[in-house]
């Protein structure tokens, strides 16, 4: 089983000697996890992401094992900084980290900063990325955030995932529950005549429709705004 090291980052600098001394451990790929909430209100939006784009590279030169990008959803064209790194070398994307967010304790009148687990409902939001940039980039794409079932895993890979994280779901129910996640898979794919993840990879993109990314998303509302009406 391959084994993907995951280094956390907001500038180039230090993340890049952990990256190459990660490296040197053997493992056969890393991830570098872009955490970085913007609070500097003197950066503009191409100045965050320049310094992303900087600090891929440096970690890229870094290592000569291949190097997947964890985003945060918080970019004014996430679809473009999907594409900047494809063209820069990366060799996956993660759609998407999930920042912490901090919550106010009104009896102590303090900050409360927890990390709440995740729920279903937040597939959607990588679940719509992933969806509209398959293959519009070369890039493989792993979808995060939400998944609690084999179903969820699936709608990943029929929007056009590679791969899938999870980390609430393993929290919440033990390691051993990853056995039942791939058996749930495995037993719909049998169930739809599909003996390969590539048989059904993609099939739920944007290339079902024909048209653009702009057409698609406008499609996807019409119905939804439509299925109010009854
Ligand atoms: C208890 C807990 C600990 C986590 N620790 C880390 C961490 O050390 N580094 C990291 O990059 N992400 C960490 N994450 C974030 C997860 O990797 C993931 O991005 C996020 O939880 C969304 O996936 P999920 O919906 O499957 O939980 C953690 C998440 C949870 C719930």
């Amino acid at each position: 089983m391959p084994l993907i090291g995951s280094v956390n980052a907001v500038t180039p600098g230090v993340c890049t000697e952990y990256a190459r001394r990660l490296a040197e451990t053997g493992i056969n790929g890393l991830e570098l996890n872009l955490y970085d909430v913007a609070a500097d209100l003197d950066q503009t939006g191409e100045q965050v992401e320049q310094r992303l784009l900087e600090t891929f590279e440096s970690v890229r030169d870094a290592v000569d094992i291949p190097v997947a990008v964890k985003l945060s959803p918080y970019f004014a064209s996430v679809g473009n900084i999907v594409k900047e790194l494809d063209e820069r070398g990366a060799r996956g994307v993660v759609l998407f980290n999930r920042f912490i967010q901090p919550d106010i304790d009104i009896e102590t009148e303090k900050l409360s900063l927890q990390m709440p687990m995740s729920s279903r409902e937040e597939i959607r939001l990588p679940l719509r990325w992933v969806t509209l940039v398959y293959a519009k980039v070369g890039v493989d794409l792993c979808g995060t955030t939400g998944i609690q079932s084999a179903e969820d895993i699936i709608k990943f890979i029929l929007g056009g995932a590679t791969t899938v994280q999870t980390a609430s779901h393993l929290y919440r129910n033990g390691i051993e529950s990853i056995s039942v996640l791939i058996q749930d898979l495995k037993k719909w794919m049998d169930e739809h005549g599909y003996s390969m993840i590539e048989d059904f990879r993609g099939k739920v993109s944007q290339l079902g429709l024909p048209g653009n990314a702009r057409r698609f998303e406008r499609a996807q509302y019409m119905k939804i705004i439509d299925s109010y009406t009854g």
